[in-house]
């Protein structure tokens, strides 16, 4: 069986790299938009989006190479949601990954101009990428999906159920979607793409990952949100309590934090079992799903 860690790391340095690659050199005009759009992208983020996306690529038999562009591609999009939801417009955080806020160490008009630009690169990457290897059907369908996923149907308009939520006490029911939308989409897509990178996929075993990623995309911000009331800033990389200061509802406020870990613990068993399917090619993503439960930022 592979070691979980060292698969991840494998992950990790294969993603950084292909980032690195697909991101403007800072020295290329406009300079200070692309040192910004580096800044944001580059060092110490946790990657699960590309770090989900290859897993299920190899639970499909595909190599990392062919899956280099859509985690790169996700991983931006993130990036891009990360710039803007900082902004003081939306949560007004000043930490991020460790250090300032993209609009705390530029201003807001390149953190936002960053935003942009990274979502566009996204694109361009997954119509682009040589090494992406499905018919160009299939492609359309990768691109498809992450548009879906990132747009007011999905991330962008989670993000926007958030905004309005502020304040608010919402049901459970009301929390689970906006948590779905503004973290489950793109975590989803990310599965999604890690299997629409391999050609013919079955539709079945498809349906299986996407609801595996569904439980595991809402427990990893139910976490989140626990994090944000138990954990340090200085693992977290982001300021501890922000939630709270910005008066957001969370599953601790509306469960309490036993509730919101039952929660999660529950998620976890249901997305083990739509895997049950899958051989031991699956692996990693149950060690991911086990992850995302108990990670400590
Ligand atoms: C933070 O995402 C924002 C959420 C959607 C919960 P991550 O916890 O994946 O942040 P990084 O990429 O590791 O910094
Ligand atoms: C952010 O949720 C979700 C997106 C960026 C789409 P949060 O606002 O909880 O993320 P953090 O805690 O700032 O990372
Ligand atoms: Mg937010
Ligand atoms: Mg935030
Ligand atoms: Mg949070």
């Amino acid at each position: 069986m592979v070691n979980f860690s060292d698969r991840l790391q494998v992950y990790q340095t294969t993603v950084e790299t292909a980032l690195d690659r697909w991101l403007p050199e800072a020295s290329v005009q406009p300079q200070k938009l692309h040192e910004a759009m580096r800044y944001a992208v580059l060092g110490n983020g946790k990657r699960i989006r590309p770090i989900i996306l290859y897993a299920t690529g190899e639970a499909f038999g595909l190599d990392l190479k062919t899956l280099d562009g859509p985690a790169c591609a996700v991983e931006i999009i993130h990036a891009y949601s990360l710039i803007h939801d900082d902004l003081p417009a939306m949560d007004n955080d000043d930490l991020r990954r460790g250090r300032a806020t993209c609009h705390r160490a530029y201003n807001d008009a390149t953190a936002i101009l960053a935003g942009d630009a990274l979502q566009a690169l996204a694109f361009h990457i997954l119509v682009r990428d040589p090494d992406i290897k499905v018919n160009n059907q299939q492609r359309l369908s990768m691109i498809a999906t992450l548009a879906l996923a990132s747009g007011s149907r999905g991330m962008a308009g989670g993000q926007a159920i958030d905004l309005d939520s502020v304040g608010q006490s919402l049901t459970i029911a009301e929390l689970e979607n906006m948590h779905i939308h503004k973290t489950g989409a793109l975590i989803m897509a990310s599965a999604e793409l890690g299997a629409l990178s391999a050609d013919d996929v079955d539709p079945a075993l498809l349906t299986r990952i996407i609801q595996y990623a569904k439980c595991i995309g809402l427990a990893f911000q139910i976490k989140d949100d626990i994090l944000d009331v138990e954990a340090d800033t200085e693992i977290l990389g982001k300021p501890q309590g922000s939630d709270e200061a910005m008066n957001k509802p969370t599953y601790p406020n509306l469960l309490g934090l036993h509730g919101a870990k039952k929660a999660a613990h529950d998620l976890h068993g249901k997305a083990l079992k739509y895997l049950e399917i899958f051989d031991e090619q699956a692996d990693m993503l149950r060690s991911i799903a086990d992850y995302i439960v108990k990670r400590d930022k």
